[in-house]
């Protein structure tokens, strides 16, 4: 039964408010409370300066600051309240100073410093300045000067102005970080003369501003007074002398924050001052003085909806028996006493919630990166000329529509994402790439290498030359794609490489027959006719070039790469261009003049006859000065009759002489200097289908081409732009200088 009682007193003990004062001393003076670390008496205080004196001869007791005068009106953990010290001076309507109390409060060896945040230094008066002036470790002077006129104006301003101090009868001035004394004294400058019917005194004085607020009433002596014992002024506490929180934890025997707590510096004085942990309340300084707030007692101070544990310094909440969440009104709370329903809820919410979380997410990345992608395509088009060919297609209407703008994914699928071995030839240019398209035609696809605005130009021009170009002797173009960085032209594909490379690709082995090289001539100098005069606008190849021959598996000529090509107005035969073409091929007249007309393929041409004739390459540096350029000596060899030498042995045997004869007249008019003296491209291409013709009367025995295989093996041969190259077997490919394009500028 006793330790029944004893249990429940010391629960009891255990449970009462927060000590607030050393067990055994008074706790409070009148009716102020003196918490520790103040104290009356030494035992109940931390140090002399927070030993308070109640002075039991005042009604209520009245507690002072230790030896000093200062008046305690409130203690909380961080401040000390203070009553305030007024300086007053009063004037009789005579202007003879009446009164004149000055103030001065010595803080400086004291733990206490003026709160720089809650006072403020106020004036109060209507012809009044008054000056503070901080001494010791900080040495300053401010002040504030008040002057008014009338009554009215000063009314109807405060009225106004909610009776604060707004510069007009009273004004403030703040006071600087860690001042611990000031003296002030109030001054006038016309005595008061001036406003004596209602004003005769004015005050200064450090004070709580927030607690206090200007009437025009205060004016009066009496008024003021009275209002002012209800003003205090603020003073920061702090304890450990000058001992910074770090210094003074490593002595434990004077530390004094206690169990719970924690210390802190402070920033406008020096010392420290401590507090109870978070979760923790009541007065740091004293042994077991920080209590564990019991949170759960009260449900403002936690959010548990199902049932609240307090622990130390916290609290859990949980659900009861059969219910789910995690107890928190702000949290999920408590639902249901359903044991599977809500795991089921929960679960297939969480999982949509994923679902759509990860749609959602996936949906952003896609779009952003579609639009990123069509702003990037949409740039490229327009880089690659896309404005360029649209106004090239208003000004062939109708021709381009025929051909196609494939998309970059068109392509990519086509060439399997450009695969390697999916590369047809490589050169200056780009590369050219075999592609598959889905209707299952075979294209190749010229991807330009380098992008700049000249070769664009030229891009362009070839798309829109071929586009109304429609022969069955010029290579066919299907479309192009400019949503790449670099553009990229379809055509239709041509199996057996370049005529070039099979003249000249195995010397002393030639492999084509003569008649086959009559028809090639005569094809190629057939789509050249049609290029001159019957395509809609006439077109000037200007690179004429047995590497620019391409053929299929029959041998059909192909004539292709059309990017320095020309479109000559219908009232013009000149056109003035830069110089363009290749080294061997190039029409001397055309060099000299830069007059382009249709004659200079003429010559280009002829140099692609004598090439099919001879078999030497146009320009070979082998040959002797003279010689060097085939053009050249080619004439020369027919002008000194020495044409059966130059010619290839196999024409010798098969061809027949008067056709040769023929042939070579031919080529000779073609390379003549003087462009009117060429023939034209009809004219040439009507001779070579004779020539063909006298031939196919001739007898079988002289033809070969059953006899000897066309070529000695398989070709992979592909022009690209200028340049031919050759891929051999082991995929490696291989230049030839002397046909890349020679551009003099
Ligand atoms: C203090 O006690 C006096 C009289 O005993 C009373 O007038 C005053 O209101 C009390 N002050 C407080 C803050 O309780
Ligand atoms: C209490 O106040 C009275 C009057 O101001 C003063 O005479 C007396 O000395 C004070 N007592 C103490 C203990 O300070
Ligand atoms: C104000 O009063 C002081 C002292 O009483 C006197 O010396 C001074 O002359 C007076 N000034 C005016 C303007 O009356
Ligand atoms: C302030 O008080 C200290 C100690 O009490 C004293 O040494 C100092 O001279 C005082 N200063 C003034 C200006 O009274
Ligand atoms: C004056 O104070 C009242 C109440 O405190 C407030 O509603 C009003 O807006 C204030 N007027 C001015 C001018 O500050
Ligand atoms: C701690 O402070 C006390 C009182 O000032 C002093 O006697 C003691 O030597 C100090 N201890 C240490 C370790 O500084
Ligand atoms: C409350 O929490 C304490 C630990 O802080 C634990 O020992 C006790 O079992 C908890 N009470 C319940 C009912 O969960």
């Amino acid at each position: 039964m006793f330790l029944k009682f004893l249990i429940c007193f010391s629960w009891l003990a255990f449970a009462s408010p927060a000590l607030e004062t050393k067990p055994g001393c008074q706790e409070t003076c009148g009716n102020i409370t003196i918490p520790y670390p103040f104290g009356m008496g030494d035992e109940c205080s931390i140090s002399p300066w927070y030993n308070i004196n109640c002075n039991t001869s005042y009604n209520p007791p009245t507690p002072f600051i230790s030896t000093s005068n200062l008046q305690v009106v409130k203690i909380s953990q961080t401040e000390v309240r203070v009553s305030n010290w007024l300086a007053v001076s009063c004037y009789a309507t005579s202007g003879n100073l009446i009164t004149n109390i000055p103030a001065h409060i010595n803080l400086s060896t004291t733990p206490f410093t003026f709160s720089d945040t809650r006072n403020k230094f106020t004036v109060v008066g209507c012809d009044t300045l008054a000056l503070i002036k901080g001494a010791g470790d900080i040495s300053y002077t401010s002040g504030c000067v008040s002057l008014c006129d009338t009554l009215e104006t000063l009314q109807s301003e405060t009225l106004q102005a909610n009776k604060s101090c707004s510069g007009l009868g009273c004004c403030q001035t703040s006071i600087p970080k860690g001042l611990k004394m000031f003296s002030t004294q109030v001054g006038s400058l016309d005595n008061y003369t001036k406003i004596s019917s209602f004003d005769n005194c004015g005050y200064a004085f450090l004070a709580e501003h927030e607690k206090y607020t200007f009437e025009v009433s205060d004016f009066l002596y009496t008024n003021f007074l009275n209002k002012a014992k209800n003003v205090p002024v603020v003073l920061d506490w702090a304890i450990g002398e000058d001992q910074t929180c770090e210094e003074a934890q490593s002595n434990v025997t004077t530390f004094a924050c206690m169990d719970n707590s924690e210390c802190y510096d402070l920033d406008n004085s020096p010392g420290y001052r401590c507090r109870c942990l978070n979760g923790y309340g009541g007065n740091a300084y004293l042994s077991n003085g920080c209590q564990d707030i019991n949170e759960c007692e009260d449900p403002n101070n936690n959010p548990c909806e199902g049932i609240c544990n307090n622990t130390l310094g916290g609290y859990n909440c949980f659900c009861p028996h059969g219910k789910h969440g995690d107890g928190r009104r702000d949290g999920s709370g408590c639902t249901s006493n359903n044991k599977e329903f809500p795991i089921l809820n929960v679960t297939l919410g969480i999982g949509f919630g994923f679902l759509f979380l990860l749609v959602g997410i996936s949906w952003l990345y896609f779009s952003i990166n579609k639009r990123k992608l069509i702003q990037l395509k949409e740039k490229f088009f327009q880089q690659n000329g896309g404005l360029l060919l649209k106004q090239q297609m208003a000004s062939h209407e109708g021709s381009v529509e025929s051909s196609k703008i494939f998309t970059t994914e068109e392509l990519e699928l086509a060439t399997n994402n450009y695969a390697d071995d999916r590369i047809l030839g490589k050169g200056g240019y780009g590369t050219v790439y075999k592609g598959i398209l889905p209707d299952r035609r075979i294209v190749a696809i010229k991807k330009s290498k380098i992008v700049d605005e000249s070769q664009i130009e030229q891009f362009i021009n070839e798309f829109v030359i071929l586009t109304q170009v429609n022969h069955r002797n010029v290579v066919k173009l299907f479309g192009c794609c400019l949503e790449t960085e670099v553009p990229l032209l379809v055509y239709e594909y041509v199996s057996n490489g370049n005529l070039y490379e099979h003249i000249h690709r195995t010397r002393g082995n030639y492999s084509i027959s003569w008649e086959n090289s009559l028809r090639i001539a005569a094809e190629t100098a057939g789509a050249l006719a049609y290029l001159h005069s019957a395509a809609a606008t006439p077109v000037i190849h200007r690179d004429v070039k047995s590497a620019n021959i391409l053929l299929n598996d029959n041998f059909t000529a192909k004539v292709a790469d059309f990017g320095a090509s020309r479109l000559v107005p219908l009232d013009q035969t000149k056109v003035s261009t830069l110089v363009q073409g290749t080294l061997g091929y190039l029409d001397p007249e055309y060099f000299q003049s830069s007059q382009l007309t249709e004659k200079s393929d003429v010559y280009s041409f002829g140099v692609v006859l004598v090439e099919l004739l001879t078999g030497e390459k146009p320009f070979c540096l082998k040959r002797s000065d003279l010689e060097r350029n085939l053009a050249s000596y080619f004439i020369v060899s027919l002008k000194e009759n020495r044409l059966f030498k130059l010619l290839e042995s196999q024409m010798m045997n098969e061809g027949q002489m008067e056709q040769v004869v023929a042939y070579s007249e031919l080529a000779k008019r073609c390379l003549s200097l003087k462009g009117d003296k060429r023939p034209t491209m009809k004219e040439v291409e009507m001779e070579l289908e004779r020539l063909r013709k006298f031939e196919t009367h001739q007898g079988d025995i002289l033809r070969r081409e059953e006899s000897m295989p066309l070529l000695s093996e398989p070709s992979d041969l592909y022009s690209v732009g200028g340049s031919s190259y050759t891929v051999n077997g082991s995929g490696q490919y291989s230049m030839d200088i002397l046909s890349t394009a020679f551009t003099p500028r």
